[in-house]
């Protein structure tokens, strides 16, 4: 693929590492590339980090067409940069264009300018504890058009965010409360998607969980909200009688890159892992009775985040003593440490630059 450079006049200071939060700090320059019916995915550049100019009727700004998606670049201890399953991430950002109505992108090309625009960006991948820089690929619908139609024009861009953990808490277990009164994602919905409307969606239960001191909700099914799904940030995992369930993939629920490492790092371990759905009311007698020994998250925000908390209704679930437990631990331990090339790569995940 080609691509033009625009040098960027003034490079910005690189930010104290050590107070980076997550995706607030923006690098120097972005990739961008432009679609248009009859002539396709054009005009590759890299250019300076800058706003865009949009029509105010632009059809993203009105309908939402857009898809997005998250993935990391770490440090190496010998100063490298590893990437971590980035070609899962441009097919998946692909089955949400499908689900969008907007052209899919060359997964090579997309990894091919990935890694262009990291050389370029190299030093701003931190190298303090636990921070990454992460990437955030994205297209958007440009037409100046106020009909609902799939558009004529797109926009994708990668931009850079050197970041540190997700959740202020950091890797400390977080409080979750059960949503049962707005639901995410609905059968033939687009929870499977990765698209900025179901984010939208889930900013009014948020935040009202946040008032009441949790740091996100749990959805459950739209229909029965009754089964567990998802925490819009991050899949769900819980340890139950020495086995690790999940949900099983419905077409609600992000499939997870993160969740699914997960499931391939577990099974390596000999924890057998459950797909399944899982019904809340079961869940919160399991956990009752004491047999709900773990709870996290996992996405490539959050990695592995322990659950401490869950909240349903007037059912409150103290989980692992409110502690990290052993197994998100040895999970996050073993992720982590493919990631950042500490430990061998038996999958063959991650790709240096
Ligand atoms: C990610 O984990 O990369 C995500 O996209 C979740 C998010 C909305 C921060």
């Amino acid at each position: 693929m080609e691509y033009s450079f625009t040098k960027s006049q003034q490079l910005k200071n690189k930010p104290d590492e050590s107070r980076l939060g997550f995706g607030r700090i923006f690098t120097d320059y972005m990739f961008t590339m432009e679609y248009k019916k009859g002539e396709g995915w054009h005009n590759a550049e890299i250019r300076p980090y800058a706003p865009f100019m949009l029509d105010p009727s632009a059809s993203v700004l009105h309908y939402s067409q857009s898809v997005f998606e998250g993935l990391k670049a770490y440090r190496t201890a010998d100063g490298g940069v590893n990437l971590f399953r980035a070609r899962d991430n441009f097919k998946r950002l692909n089955t949400s264009c499908v689900r969008l109505s907007i052209p899919e992108i060359d997964a090579d090309d997309a990894l091919f300018a990935l890694r262009e625009l990291l050389r370029v960006e190299e030093r701003w991948v931190p190298s303090a504890p636990d921070t990454t820089l992460y990437i955030r690929p994205t297209i958007i619908a440009t037409d100046p058009f106020l009909g609902v139609h799939a558009a004529e024009q797109y926009l994708f861009f990668i931009i850079l965010s050197p970041s540190g953990a997700y959740y202020p808490e950091g890797m400390a277990p977080v409080r979750i409360y059960v949503e049962d009164a707005f639901v995410r994602a609905v059968r033939g919905g687009v929870g499977f998607a990765k698209t900025g409307g179901n984010y939208a969606a889930s900013i009014r239960a948020g935040d009202i969980a946040q008032e009441n001191g949790f740091a996100q909700v749990l959805w459950l099914d739209g229909v029965e909200q009754r089964y567990v799904e998802e925490v819009g940030s991050m899949n769900m995992f819980f340890m139950v009688d020495g086995e690790l369930w999940t949900p099983a993939l419905n077409g609600s629920i992000l499939p997870g890159i993160t969740r699914d490492s997960v499931i391939r790092l577990a099974n390596g371990f000999q924890i057998p892992v459950i797909e399944k759905k899982i019904d809340v009311n079961e869940l919160f007698e399991l956990g009752a009775q004491g047999r709900v020994r773990e709870a996290f998250g996992t996405g490539t925000a959050a990695v592995i985040s322990p659950v401490g908390w869950l909240q349903y209704r007037d059912r409150a679930l103290t989980i692992a003593d409110g502690k990290t437990g052993p197994i998100a631990q040895k999970l996050y331990d073993s992720l982590t440490g493919i990631q950042f090339g500490r430990q061998p790569d038996p999958y063959h995940w991650v790709e240096t630059l």
